[in-house]
């Protein structure tokens, strides 16, 4: 794969051996996660892999619309345990929440994600209506690097592509599909954008710490210009109107102030879905906002993001 120079000038510095670390998950983060009640956790998925279910146990005849959330953290980190503000106000709005983990780069690789998410949509088809959810109501929602995956084992799905060698079956019909600031081609103009911000090199690192920094360099180099990974690549073999993607709604969000991922990532993802599908779309861009204003904020407990995040789900 050819790297433009100016990119690989800024990859060199970082080409050093990278050994995996781990999650370290805030004691803010694991207080908010024991004190929820409405919740079931660590739920078998794929093999070993968790998710939790956010439902009440007191209206398990309701039949309620189903959100799964797909954090996003550069494919280098995260976890549910992060979740909890996100999955206990959509319990409290009337939804079930699912909120997988899923794999982490290097211990795992796209593909790999892929896999998890694709069978966390199976494993929720297939069991959330024991927690009073609606399996003909599955959302999604998915931020950032999660957006990225969620778009990505759609399509493949879709598709019928093979993902680790095997097929992939397509996916239960989902109702809505909201994807916040996320990236879809690891192009030049990406990894520019995603290295030096827009036009604002403060933003060089993105996160501060060495070892996520060499992680991220790693990840960049391994699937630079990767069609195989692109959702709006894997779209671009495809004829005008061919692909059922069984996806009622796409709705995209992006933000004037991101500046990690470029807005022509959405904007090429909508452009390739409306050219072969016949899933409708909204596009809801904000001014004023971050690359995670909103979930952050959530996650901050300020209602004024809650509704943000509600009404997207609304939307
Ligand atoms: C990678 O796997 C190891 C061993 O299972 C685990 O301890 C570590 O937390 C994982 N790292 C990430 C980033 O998930
Ligand atoms: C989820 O559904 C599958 C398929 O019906 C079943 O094998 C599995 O035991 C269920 N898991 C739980 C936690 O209920
Ligand atoms: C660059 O980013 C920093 C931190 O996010 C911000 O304070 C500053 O205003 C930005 N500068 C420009 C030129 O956008
Ligand atoms: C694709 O679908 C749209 C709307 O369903 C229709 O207007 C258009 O004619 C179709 N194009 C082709 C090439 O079939």
């Amino acid at each position: 794969m050819k790297i433009p120079y100016y990119i690989s000038f800024v990859l060199i510095l970082f080409t050093v051996a990278i050994n995996a670390f781990n999650v370290t998950i805030s004691d803010r983060d694991m207080n908010n996660y024991l004190e929820v009640e409405n919740i079931e956790r660590n739920i078998k998925f794929n093999g070993e892999r968790l998710l939790d279910v956010y439902y009440d146990k007191n209206t398990l005849k309701q039949k309620k619309h189903v959100v799964i959330h797909i954090f996003g953290s550069y494919w280098i980190k995260g976890d549910k345990i992060g979740q909890t503000k996100i999955g206990s106000l959509l319990e409290r709005e009337g939804y079930v929440a699912v909120v997988p983990n899923y794999v982490l780069f290097p211990n795992g690789t796209v593909e790999d994600m892929v896999d998890d998410i694709y069978n966390a949509i199976q494993w929720t088809y297939k069991n959330i209506s024991k927690y009073g959810g609606n399996p003909k109501k599955i959302y999604i929602c998915a931020h950032s690097s999660g957006a990225h995956i969620a778009a990505l084992t759609i399509i493949k799905s879709a598709l019928n592509l093979e993902n680790n060698g095997v097929k992939l079956e397509p996916l239960p019909k989902l109702r809505r599909v909201i994807l916040l600031n996320g990236p879809y081609s690891f192009d030049a103009e990406f990894l520019t954008y995603t290295l030096q911000g827009s036009g604002n090199t403060s933003n060089v690192a993105i996160t501060s710490n060495v070892e996520e920094q060499l992680l991220l360099q790693k990840l960049m180099m391994t699937y630079y210009n990767d069609k195989s990974i692109s959702p709006i690549e894997l779209l671009k073999e495809c004829e005008k109107n061919s692909s059922k993607l069984n996806v009622n709604k796409f709705v995209f969000f992006y933000t004037a102030d991101d500046n990690v991922i470029p807005e022509s990532s959405s904007k090429g993802l909508i452009s390739e879905i409306m050219r072969t599908s016949s899933s409708s779309f909204e596009y809801i861009y904000e001014e004023g906002l971050g690359h995670a204003t909103v979930t952050d904020g959530v996650k901050a407990g300020l209602s004024e993001y809650e509704e943000w995040y509600m009404d997207l789900i609304h939307s």
